[in-house]
């Protein structure tokens, strides 16, 4: 089993496949033109298992797997199936903007995929066009039917912004609760490669609008989810991310792994250590202890919200949020 310094379990590993996106979206990169780690600098899914077996043998019960876009990576069913064949019971998900499920999703499921997180922020194409800078809205709507339609659970993730999006908190929670998807509003996370002009929303204003609408009981936490969790009297349960909340960081459990082999204790934190090495010799034992050392530095909290504007210069696309 693996425990941090502060005893918390970390049991669950999320994977970055690649930090490459084909969407743009305001709260995750830059708008300018920039460059993308070298292909050639990513560890090959083989690679990659490699760790992931190490990981499973240390203790890891559940994966995810992100990106960037993890659908951009070729191949990325038989990676999955690797994952599926070597431990069947662990957890197996991934995150996708679903810009690309339609023609997957059976795939996926079939390779040993069970669940899925996607982003809806809108229900409005020109708005999602703003957002991802591509018109996204149309294959991302027929990417989570599919997806849906495979039998894949479905997560959706909200990121509310104050004259972006903020009128449609319910329209896309009603969109949700109609298919049986849960839905999480995410509170903006400032980072230095976002939109400078992006106002999030903080969850006592998302409350206040929802309670407008509904009628909802204060669940609390659950088990080591982050997200706080509300059920309405028709037992739909909707959650809210707040990671500027002091004690958001109390039961996590994960690190992350990017495609070039960093393994990062805190999503927030620019400390990681590098497996890389270690896998490309097919040193197992050296791998182990790059992941036993990350445990162990694993910070007690972010910083969001914390010194004086400081924001967090760890890219959501390289670590898949
Ligand atoms: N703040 C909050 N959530 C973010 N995501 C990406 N960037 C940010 C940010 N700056 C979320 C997206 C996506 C998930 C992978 O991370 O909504 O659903
Ligand atoms: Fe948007 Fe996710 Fe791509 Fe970032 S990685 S640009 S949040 S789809």
């Amino acid at each position: 089993m693996l425990i941090d310094s502060y005893d918390r379990v970390v049991d669950y590993l999320r994977v970055s496949v690649t930090e490459r996106c084909n969407f743009r979206c305001t709260y995750c990169m830059p708008e300018k033109p920039f460059s993308w780690v070298p292909k050639e600098n990513l560890l090959t899914f083989e690679e990659l298992f490699e760790f992931m077996k190490v990981a499973i043998d240390e203790g890891v019960k559940k994966i995810r797997i992100t990106g960037g876009e993890p659908l951009l990576r070729e191949g990325l069913d038989k990676f999955i199936r690797m994952i599926y064949d070597y431990a069947p019971s662990v957890d197996l998900a991934m995150t996708t903007n679903a810009f690309l499920l339609k023609g997957t999703a059976q795939k996926l499921k079939d390779a040993g995929l069970k669940r899925i997180n996607v982003s809806i922020d809108t229900l409005i194409p020109k708005v999602a066009q703003d957002i991802a800078a591509k018109d996204v809205l149309k294959n991302v709507l027929e990417g989570v039917e599919e997806a849906l339609k495979v039998g894949l659970k479905v997560k959706v993730n909200m990121v509310p912004m104050k004259t972006v999006n903020a009128q449609e908190i319910v329209s896309v929670l009603e969109y949700c609760k109609e298919r049986n998807m849960s839905i999480r509003f995410i509170e903006y996370m400032e980072n230095k490669f976002a939109a400078k002009e992006i106002v999030g929303m903080k969850s006592p204003e998302l409350l206040s609008i929802l309670s407008e609408h509904y009628e909802f009981s204060d669940d609390g936490f659950d088990g080591t989810s982050p997200s706080h969790y509300f059920t309405m009297k028709d037992g739909y349960r909707f959650g809210i991310i707040e990671p500027y909340e002091d004690d958001f960081c109390k039961k996590c459990n994960r690190i992350r792994l990017t495609a070039e082999g960093n393994l990062i204790p805190c999503l927030y934190f620019d400390e990681a250590l590098s497996i890389r090495d270690s896998i490309k010799a097919g040193d197992i034992k050296g791998a182990a202890l790059v992941l036993k050392e990350v445990v162990r530095t694993k910070p007690e909290k972010n910083r969001w919200g914390g010194e004086d504007g400081e924001v967090s210069s760890r890219a959501f696309y390289e670590t898949g949020g």
